[in-house]
């Protein structure tokens, strides 16, 4: 997707910038030609020698260097760019951009490319949601900048809140979606279930489980760029909702139950990656329960299997499911496809390092139902969401 992709990578000056070693390593070995623009600031916190070693291409620092007698260098790389990405953004290039100015080599060369430009912002939080940024965001995006928010978390300046540079895996899937340029799911509609659900005890209490819902959300979005229509019901959690799909947030098995039952007939394919509670609290509380001396004990009723309700109904729906094990990984998954009466399972070992709740990669097995067995190599989950779409067309035809 990558190969032969002039990529300007441009770092201004942020604490983050140690992690772009990391972000053009995977854009080089994905065969992206990198170009590495620093500003002055950015030469504080890493140097252009290690840029230049992983990129294997000059490093850029200074307006008024030429690389060849006929050669300007802020005009040569802006008109080869397929693609300029700002990483990590500051407010200061971000507010340059947005007034139009020009007076270091990063931002002449955004001011003289016509390739789109992401900027990935990262800051103190309250420099992030100063108005002006905000403002200056809201404005470039309406010219047609493109944006990754940043994450919440712990700062490096001490403080709580958004402003974190997302992790490198989510910048590269960001970055070889503008490469996927295949309209392959435009006549299909794709139901994904995505997240954990709450299983509540009482108003302030619940069961739930450690889904972040990233692999869901990667599916999504992947869909929808490739073109499909996408519905997508997820359990609570903290990422961003893909542009353009729509979107059914619910807590509890029961909510996600009913939204899928209430969508799943419109679906051409439906993909379960939501991490569903099996057990529900018998009863929940009206009001906060009190504690009292003795232990307590808690009764749970069995929620509604949600795949094996879509199983049974499904006609000639494509449906995929999870199974996320920590042990006997292929005879769980295998038993699974039978009893759901799947097409295809997702099956990763979640004690594997890389692989599973929370992480940005996945290690994969893709199982079927005649008993054939695809083991993949650790990837984004992006690239993930890419590989199920591509398995899933073929049995869709
Ligand atoms: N699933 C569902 N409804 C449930 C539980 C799970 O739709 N109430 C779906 C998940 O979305 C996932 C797959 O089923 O696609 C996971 O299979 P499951 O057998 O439920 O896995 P576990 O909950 O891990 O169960 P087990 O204890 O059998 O391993």
């Amino acid at each position: 997707m990558l190969t032969n992709k002039c990529i300007i990578v441009g770092i201004t000056g942020g604490i983050a910038a140690y992690k772009i070693p990391d972000l053009v390593s995977k854009l080089v070995k994905a065969g992206a030609d990198v170009h590495v623009i620093m500003t002055e600031s950015a030469t504080h916190f890493i140097t252009p020698l290690t840029l230049r070693t992983i990129s294997r291409n000059p490093v850029t620092t200074q307006m008024f260097e030429t690389s060849g007698p006929w050669d300007v260098r802020h005009i040569s790389l802006a008109d080869r760019a397929d693609l300029i990405v700002v990483t990590p953004a500051t407010a200061n290039i971000i507010g340059k951009v947005r007034g139009g100015l020009a007076d270091d080599i990063l931002s002449t060369t955004i001011m003289a490319s016509q390739a789109p430009v992401i900027f990935a912002p990262a800051m103190n939080v309250h420099m992030y949601e100063n108005s002006i940024v905000q403002d200056n965001i809201r404005s470039l995006k309406a010219y047609g900048y493109h944006f990754i928010e940043p994450d919440s978390g712990r700062l490096a300046c001490g403080y709580e809140g958004k402003g974190r540079l997302p992790d490198v895996e989510v910048i590269y899937d960001n970055i070889a979606s503008f490469f996927s340029t295949s309209q392959d799911l435009t006549d299909r509609t794709f139901l994904i279930t995505a997240g954990p659900t709450r299983e509540f005890i009482d108003p302030i209490r619940f069961i739930t489980n450690r889904s972040t819902g990233k692999m869901g959300y990667a599916l999504a979005s992947a869909a929808k760029q490739r073109g499909a229509r996408v519905i997508l019901v997820s359990g609570p959690v903290n990422i961003p909702v893909p542009d353009g799909v729509t979107f059914i947030p619910v807590q509890s098995a029961g909510e996600m139950f009913q939204a899928v039952k209430e969508n799943y007939q419109s679906a051409d394919v439906i993909i379960k990656t939501a991490a569903v509670a099996d057990y529900t609290p018998k009863s929940t509380s009206k009001t906060k329960l009190k504690k009292g001396d003795d232990g307590l004990t808690l009764e749970l009723d069995r929620t509604q299997d949600i795949l094996r309700y879509l199983g049974e109904n499904k006609e000639d729906r494509v449906l995929v499911g999870f199974a996320a094990e920590t042990d006997n990984l292929i005879e769980n998954a295998q038993k699974k496809i039978q009893n759901k009466n799947l097409d295809l399972i997702v099956a990763n070992d979640v004690t594997v390092p890389g692989a599973g709740f929370g992480a940005d990669t996945n290690i994969v097995k893709f199982l079927y139902r005649d008993g054939h067995i695809e083991e993949m190599d650790k990837m984004s989950k992006g690239d993930v969401a890419h590989c199920i779409l591509d398995r899933v067309i073929n049995l869709n035809r």
